[in-house]
């Protein structure tokens, strides 16, 4: 009920975009045609119906509508804050662009007052890892599923060992580029899922894109430290072409030891990150200072250190290892994910 509630109010809004934009089609070519007095009512009208209807979808109506007038007002307000933002470019075309579509670029600060650099999350998306979780908690492989996923990881494990030797820096990196696959395979397919079952996912959609996009930001704070070579790149591009269909193949046949490799995997990236902190504090490691992003992504305080952002990635490895366990434990009691509430936010 909900999807079609939705797909409803979707398609009422396209009929009512294609509504207004064929509108003002008909007027732009009609205008030579009609007289002045006759092509200000007429948009009147149209302006009048579109706001009734559709007050949500305001400014984009009203961006379109504005397009009729453009010859007598080349450079509308919102252009200006395009401009000003330096979103616009140089061209005169693309701040026609900007300015047709209504989409303004939204100035954000930080509690402080000052600039929000990240376009890619935002104040209200950022929060504090919880270091205080189990690190040692392990799932012992019993059935054979199960062994099968652990020795696949350790398997796995052993190149990466001798590839990056004791450069945990690079390695972090590198196997982020990696880590951040699998809750994105698994969101995808189970979207494909809901909408071919008409089903709801029990908001583990939501909780393996978050996955994914938590991996993706340990990878945006590393690449500030450690910058890969060009062979690393390559290598990456290859590794991620492989691993993305195997795992697609894997969490299709079985969702259950997909779930339990990438359980495993992060109880490898634990052992890996404590590796790092011992470098670290061994002064094989330069501890630099945390890279901006990092310190805006989990609130870290001003002064935080590279191990500072390694402690907060732990934290976040050890909680997807207890997501991808106990999604794969919700299978191998023969359910389905949907039947437990997935653990939104958790990180
Ligand atoms: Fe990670
Ligand atoms: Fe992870």
């Amino acid at each position: 009920m909900m999807m079609i509630g939705r797909n409803c109010g979707r398609l009422a809004v396209a009929g009512q975009r294609l509504f207004t934009t064929a509108a003002l089609r008909g007027v732009s070519s009609r205008a030579a045609q009609l007289n002045s007095q006759l092509l200000a009512g007429l948009v009147r009208s149209t302006m009048t119906v579109s706001w009734a209807r559709a007050p949500a979808n305001r400014l984009r109506n009203e961006s379109t509508l504005a397009l009729v007038d453009r010859a007598n007002h080349p450079h509308r307000p919102d252009e200006k804050v395009a401009e000003e933002a330096g979103l616009a470019g140089a061209g005169g075309e693309e701040k026609g662009i900007v300015s047709y579509w209504g989409i303004s670029p939204v100035k954000v600060t930080k509690e402080d007052g000052t600039e929000w650099k990240w376009n890619s999350f935002r104040p209200w998306e950022t929060y504090k890892a919880d270091p205080s979780i189990d690190l040692k908690k392990h799932h012992a492989p019993l059935t054979f599923l199960d062994k099968l996923a652990y020795w696949t990881v350790k398997a796995i494990r052993y190149p990466t060992d001798i590839f990056f030797q004791r450069r945990y820096g690079c390695r972090a990196m590198m196997l982020e580029t990696v880590a951040a696959v699998p809750g994105m395979v698994g969101g995808m397919l189970l979207h494909c899922k809901s909408l071919h079952r008409f089903g709801h996912s029990g908001g583990w959609i939501k909780a393996l894109l978050e996955e994914a996009e938590n991996e993706r930001m340990h990878l945006m704070s590393f690449m500030e430290v450690s910058k890969p070579r060009w062979y690393e790149r390559a290598l990456v591009f290859a590794v991620q072409g492989v691993f993305f269909n195997a795992y697609f193949l894997g969490y299709m046949i079985s969702p259950k030891f997909a779930h339990c490799v990438v359980g495993y995997l992060e109880e490898e990236a634990i052992h890996s990150y404590t590796e790092f902190l011992k470098e670290i504090d061994n002064g094989n490691i330069e501890n630099v200072p945390a890279p901006a992003i990092a310190i805006d992504y989990w609130r870290l305080p001003p002064g935080s250190t590279l191990r500072d952002v390694v402690m907060v990635v732990r934290a976040d490895e050890a909680h997807h290892r207890d997501v991808n366990h106990f999604a794969s434990d919700i299978h191998y009691q023969g359910r389905v994910l949907k039947v437990a509430p997935a653990p939104i936010g958790y990180h």
